[in-house]
């Protein structure tokens, strides 16, 4: 059984070092968030997904542990921790933590135990070959990092300062490898288990699993992994029957079966592509983009079937964006971006808003790389508060000590004006997790049917239905004008129209326009 407050979550993804500078020192921290909470839940929200935050030495932001029982130094204490989940629990907010389970840091303590050539509890925590100049077979994910000290060389699970835990093979290939079912295997598992624990005692609500489908290497049709999460979710019913088991693995078919409740969905259907990493590759523009038009038929045809599949037994996690994407706003202008948002928040699964997507805040291009992002880094920027103050109200800090700069482009969205009515962005998204929220028809676990799809035209069509109320959606990220009769329709309430009509059976539709109607 899911916990039942998955039924109407709506989550919040906040990036710790950009989203508020409590003290001064240019980074985002604990107390930053818990002084935003009440932000936050005007929103609407009912969880908030924390990136990493945890002891480190920042060489991929943070998803290199250095410390998993630990908050880093630059958020605060874990008592900090402990009383952002007593607050946020107050306002009826659930918290969710990062679990990177597949890789550590170089600098944790386990992997420096790991290295020494005499054995000791933590020597088959990594993957090690006796043969110092080993890189691997190249194959998947096979990758090792040769020449490290006495012991040989590592398997790396992301980048190179990222030793893979040892979870063990589904299929051995060398005589270093160990089966996933070798005691020395469970004991790494336990020891993340226990991690899972510790937060979850102190107040945590649940984890998004960081690349969850990585535990068990050469693990073709990933039955292996499928049974490693299962016994975690078995855990979970038991003992935490109310958190929540988010995978980050883009394949929800697979990892609902795994046993998460929420998966994220790749290519987030309106999303061409995801992350190239090439620099000279311009990220791909969104399927549904205004300019450019593709076409909406396979880019949202394989996305309702992956609904179908998967509806009653999980969620799909559709989002606005991530700290690994491109942030929404790249791909179309504000009225664009608001119809794809207005799909977002209408569509079944659990959604989650990306800290700043709900202003508009703008992918930043060509910055200097920060902390292993990479292109990455445009996303990353911190959170817009108000235009009004020094580094838009982020921090007090001088502008060289902020953790990234601050988009001060004149036109630049912040939270201040968005407040006063003055940012569209914010006013959509507000009223649509809204009526989300006061409609059954709306819950992430109702029913969704196509209406109208059609090639390289808008609008797209669908309604949602609970068995007791039945809406319609009609969207046109398009910069035409368009119109459309649906037959059969009798009558039509209209809850929260943008740029949307309707006369005698005929919806007419102006450039980048939403309507949400009751039927
Ligand atoms: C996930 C994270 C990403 C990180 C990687 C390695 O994809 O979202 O930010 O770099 O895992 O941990
Ligand atoms: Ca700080």
């Amino acid at each position: 059984m899911a916990p039942k407050w998955l039924k109407k979550a709506t989550f919040y993804q906040v990036y710790p070092q950009s989203f508020y500078d409590s003290n001064g020192d240019g980074i985002g921290d604990i107390k930053g968030v818990i002084a935003k909470l009440d932000y936050i839940k005007n929103l609407g929200i009912s969880a908030i997904w924390f990136n990493p935050w945890y002891e480190s030495p920042f060489r991929d932001a943070g998803y290199d542990i250095a410390d998993f029982y630990q908050v880093a130094k630059r958020y605060g204490s874990n008592a900090d921790a402990k009383k952002l989940f007593a607050e946020a629990h107050k306002r009826g907010i659930k918290i969710v933590l990062d679990l990177v389970i597949g890789h550590t840091s170089i600098d944790c303590k386990w992997f420096k135990e790991s290295e020494k050539v005499e054995r000791n509890a933590y020597s088959d925590y990594y993957v090690w070959s006796p043969l110092a100049y080993y890189r691997g077979s190249g194959k998947g994910d096979d990758y090792f990092i040769s020449g490290w000290g006495p012991r040989g060389a590592f398997l790396a699970n992301y980048y190179a300062v990222q030793p893979a835990l040892n979870f063990g093979y589904a299929k051995i290939e060398h005589p270093w490898e160990l089966r996933y079912d070798d005691p020395r295997c469970r004991a790494t598992k336990e020891e993340m288990i226990n991690v899972m624990r510790f937060w979850m005692d102190m107040g945590a609500d649940g984890f998004r699993v960081d690349m969850a489908s990585s535990v068990i290497k050469r693990d073709e049709g990933k039955k292996k992994t499928i049974a490693f999460w299962r016994e975690v979710r078995k855990i979970f019913d038991r003992d935490y029957p109310e958190n929540v088991l988010i995978s980050e693995w883009f394949d929800p078919a697979t990892s609902i079966k795994a046993g998460f409740h929420i998966d994220f969905c790749y290519n987030n259907f309106w999303r061409a592509g995801y992350r190239p990493e090439d620099p000279r590759i311009k990220w791909p523009q969104m399927a549904m983009a205004e300019t450019d038009f593709t076409d909406p038929v396979p880019a949202i045809t394989p996305a309702f079937e992956l609904i179908q599949k998967t509806q009653k037994k999980g969620y799909i996690g559709f989002y606005s964006g991530n700290h690994d994407a491109a942030r929404l706003r790249y791909y179309g202008s504000e009225a664009n971006t608001i119809v794809k948002l207005a799909m977002l928040f209408t569509l079944p699964g659990t959604p989650f808003l990306y800290y700043g997507d709900e202003i508009g805040m703008r992918y930043r291009e060509n910055l200097t790389p920060k902390e292993g992002g990479e292109r990455r880094t445009g996303s990353r920027t911190p959170m817009q508060w108000d235009n009004h103050l020094a580094n838009a109200g982020f921090s007090t800090a001088k502008k060289e000590a902020l953790y990234l700069p601050v988009d001060d482009a004149k036109n630049a969205p912040c939270v201040a004006d968005a407040l006063k009515g003055k940012n569209a962005t914010y006013n959509a998204v507000t009223q649509l997790i809204a009526l989300r929220k006061q409609h059954v028809a709306l819950d992430n676990d109702a029913k969704v049917e196509l209406v109208y799809l059609k090639h390289r035209k808008m609008p797209i069509a669908y309604t949602r239905s609970n068995g007791k109320e039945t809406l319609l959606i009609l969207l046109n990220s398009s910069k035409d004008k368009v119109a459309v009769t649906l037959r059969k329709l009798k009558s039509a309430k209209a809850l929260l129209t943008c740029g949307v009509s309707l006369a005698d059976g005929k919806f007419t539709l102006a450039p980048c326009s939403y309507g949400i109607f009751s039927l």
